[in-house]
């Protein structure tokens, strides 16, 4: 899906993550906090949800605010991940400018040869879950004309 968010300039700001879960509660997904959209979320929880379906000419907006979704619901998603995905999120310091890819790869080999396969990886504080409650859903379908 995509997320939008509203940054500091006054510029929206979108991406596409992963949705993780959702129930009457709202809809989650999970991300680097210190990354552009946590910084924004902090400074300002207002988002926008975007899903489209090219086939079925559908889309499904929804907006409303976010949350840090709890500690123990961050740690157990983090924990079924796999080993490298839960390594990946450790390595990388979401939205900051590197050297260049090789220094990522280096600190990704670098945590994997560290650490052995059932090794039991702590969630990282920074990296956890937000779960956007909708103040509205809009759902908006194309039909052909012809
Ligand atoms: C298919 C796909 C799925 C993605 N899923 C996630 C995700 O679940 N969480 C996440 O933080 N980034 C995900 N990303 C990366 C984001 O799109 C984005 O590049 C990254 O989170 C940094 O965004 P930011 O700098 O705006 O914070 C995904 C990218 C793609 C293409």
């Amino acid at each position: 899906m995509t997320l939008s968010t509203c940054a500091q300039d006054g510029f929206p700001n979108s991406r596409i993550v992963l949705l993780k879960g959702f129930d009457k509660r709202g809809f989650v997904f999970y991300t680097n906090y210190e990354s552009d959209k946590g910084k924004e979320l902090a400074a300002n929880p207002n988002a926008c949800l975007l899903f489209y379906w090219h086939p079925l000419q559908r889309t499904v907006r929804i907006r409303g605010k976010v949350e840090k979704t709890s500690e123990q619901e961050s740690d157990d998603y983090f924990g079924s991940r796999p080993l490298k995905s839960r390594l990946a999120a450790i390595a990388s310091n979401q939205s900051s400018v590197i050297p260049d890819k090789e220094c990522l790869q280096m600190r990704f080999t670098k945590l994997l040869e560290e650490c052995d396969e059932d090794a039991s990886v702590p969630r990282p504080l920074h990296w956890g879950g937000y779960r956007l409650t909708p103040t509205s859903i809009e759902f908006w379908q194309g039909k052909s004309l012809s």
